[in-house]
């Protein structure tokens, strides 16, 4: 396995305001209580493998009135040093954006904004793979946010429709493994999408329907260390022979709202190239 040039530098967002307060997908219900001291050591127990798989970590403040912005993959894209802002779909989350941004900002990126009347959900609808990006649309992110997507990064854009509610982002459905294999749930997408990852991924890991919604593919790999929510025997022993060292962590508080490992961590070093110019 070639692995990926990038996910060795991670922003990530400590769990002090992390709960279940609203429903906005289809994991989440308000009436069982998150345990707060089991979410915080989960979530350090994260961090520390991520480090000690040699990732560097950037913690942003958490902020009271906002649970959900521990999933910080929700805010924004990042290339080079540019961040493509978020908009949120659902009013519960919109105040995020700007706090994302702010961040952003303060550390001398350049901020591109997504049109007027258009959601993106950050990098959890947006993944690298190779030179291009994978976009997921439907309940979250507008499809036609992508153009803007494209045009911020220099990069072409390939949509994929999320079909099943369960599977509300891209990356509870994709997981770049290198520029040939990735886990997927084709099942999750249309037609056109999965046509769009069959000519793209020429070495798929195809996860069945108990791995999908044991959010497998929401996993982050760091070298050759992949971190997971949970893994079968099956998959492990797939991923094993890919030469990857698989690593699960707990993070059972944060599926309670709808969340696993990639959802939890932002890649800072995501570089795609603009195509060279066409010589005539
Ligand atoms: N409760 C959050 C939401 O519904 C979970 C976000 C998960 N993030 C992700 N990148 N899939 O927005």
């Amino acid at each position: 396995m070639s692995g990926l040039a990038w996910g060795r530098r991670f922003l990530v967002c400590p769990p002090e305001h992390f709960s279940v307060l609203y429903e906005i997908n289809p994991w989440m219900h308000k009436e069982v209580p998150v345990d707060a001291d089991r979410a915080r050591a989960q979530w350090e127990g994260l961090v520390d493998v991520l480090r000690r798989a040699g990732a560097e970590v950037d913690v942003i403040s958490p902020v009271p009135g906002l649970p959900d912005m521990v999933f910080t993959a929700n805010g924004g894209v990042v290339s080079g040093r540019r961040l493509m802002e978020s908009r949120f779909r659902h009013p519960e989350r919109t105040g995020e954006a700007a706090l994302f941004s702010a961040w952003f900002r303060a550390r001398g990126y350049e901020i591109a904004e997504v049109p007027p009347g258009l959601h993106l959900e950050g990098a959890g609808d947006a993944l690298p793979f190779g030179n291009r990006m994978l976009g997921g649309y439907r309940s979250r992110s507008d499809i036609g946010a992508h153009a803007a997507l494209s045009a911020a990064f220099g990069v072409e854009v390939l949509p994929i429709e999320l079909i099943d509610p369960r599977f509300y982002h891209l990356d509870l459905t994709f997981c770049p493994l290198d520029d040939r294999r990735a886990m997927i749930v084709p099942g999750a997408w249309d037609r056109y999408g999965r046509e769009v990852v069959a000519g793209l991924v020429p070495e798929p890991v195809v996860l069945d329907d108990d791995e999908a919604a044991a959010f497998c593919a929401n996993s982050v790999l760091v070298n050759t260390t992949l971190i997971m929510p949970s893994c079968t025997k099956r998959l492990g022993r797939r991923l094993e022979s890919l030469g990857l060292d698989v690593v699960v962590v707990d993070v059972g508080e944060f599926l309670r709202a709808g969340g696993g490992v990639r959802c939890l961590t932002l890649a800072l070093d995501v570089t795609l190239e603009r195509p060279s110019p066409v010589r005539r």
